[in-house]
């Protein structure tokens, strides 16, 4: 995913439309952990964002010729660009479904236990590049914002139509937004809106200028929690961490690269669950304790190193954590 109120400077003189994968060897070592070398049986693992395809080419360079990567991807886009992938690698499939029908989508196809599994959460440089898919505010285009264009509400639908109250409580929620009450009245006031520019100067117009050198766009927030609504990105972050987690075989592995402290919170707080003992009335020994937990915290957070960040600015807020499955339990939902 991509920071926003980075894309002005790192975009600047850019028109390349590729998505550097972020994180790229931690994840992929973590991923395959210990398991690679002492594999027996043929393995399937799953890049449920598939977006361009970094991490699925760096983990197909190191799978057996008899393992399976399974690519999902909401946006179809990413998963035409998939399509090429699977023509020339047989080892390869691509899908085009959201990571909350994990479950599903791997039943249809009759997998049940996974090795390895990657959620690079958020939007692909080429979603936040092309104007056309109205995601940024650096560059004009419709105000769009969903990563599949034909599902849901568009942004302009949605923030055209919506109570001021729930939008400003979106703008709170989702992009921790101090302005959101003022910001959300000037949208009404404004509408109906139909672009990205119409959003970012409306944003900005109303916006205290800071003292100083102001390194973000007054929008950045906006347009992270707009975003994050229409996409449910909320309750597919939810979803996908508690099916991901499912569907793992006992010693498979998922990892999580998120974008932003709400994002990481989750997965951090879903992480812990899956990996402490609960406190319980009566005292255990720890060793009888530990297994009544399904998961074991293999690594996080991880941040990028200062070569990647140099390399590519827009990795700077990512963090990865990793999570081993030690033993299969009943489903608690
Ligand atoms: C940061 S990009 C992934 C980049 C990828 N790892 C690579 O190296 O090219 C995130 C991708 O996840 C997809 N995505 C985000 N939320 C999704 C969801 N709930 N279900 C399925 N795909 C999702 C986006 O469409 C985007 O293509």
């Amino acid at each position: 995913m991509i920071r926003p109120d980075i894309e002005a400077s790192s975009l600047a003189g850019s028109t390349s439309l590729e998505h550097i994968p972020v994180l790229l060897v931690e994840a992929v070592t973590h991923l395959l952990g210990d398991a690679a070398a002492n594999r027996a049986a043929p393995a399937v693992f799953v890049d449920a964002t598939f977006g361009r395809g970094g991490h699925s080419r760096a983990l197909l360079e190191k799978l057996a010729a008899d393992d399976r990567l399974i690519g999902l991807d909401r946006d179809p886009e990413a998963v035409a660009a998939g399509h090429h992938l699977a023509a020339t690698d047989s080892r390869f499939s691509i899908h085009q479904a959201r990571f909350s029908q994990i479950e599903k989508i791997l039943q249809d196809i009759g997998t049940t236990a996974v090795q390895g599994l990657l959620l690079d959460i958020g939007v692909s440089s080429p979603q936040l590049d092309l104007p056309t898919r109205g995601f940024s505010f650096s560059a004009d285009g419709p105000l769009d914002m969903r990563m599949n264009p034909a599902e849901g509400l568009s942004a302009a639908e949605w923030l055209n139509a919506a109570a001021e109250e729930d939008i400003a409580k979106v703008l709170w929620i989702h992009g921790e937004e101090r302005q959101s009450r003022r910001i959300a009245r000037a949208i009404v006031a404004a509408r109906p809106l139909h672009t990205t520019a119409e959003l970012a100067s409306i944003v900005a117009e109303v916006s205290p200028r800071p003292k100083g050198v102001q390194r973000k766009h007054p929008a950045t927030k906006t347009f992270q929690a707009v975003r994050i609504f229409v996409n449910e990105e909320a309750s597919e972050l939810d979803h996908g961490l508690q099916q991901a987690f499912d569907a793992l075989a006992v010693g498979g592995r998922l990892a999580v690269i998120s974008f932003h402290s709400l994002e990481d919170r989750k997965v951090k707080h879903a992480f812990r669950h899956l990996s402490q003992p609960p406190k319980l009335p009566r005292r255990l020994p720890v060793r009888e304790l530990e297994q009544t937990v399904p998961g074991r915290l293999v690594a996080g957070p991880i941040k990028p190193s200062l070569a990647e960040l140099a390399a590519n600015p827009r990795a700077r807020s990512a963090t990865l954590r990793v999570i081993e499955k030690v033993r299969a339990m009943e489903k608690v939902r």
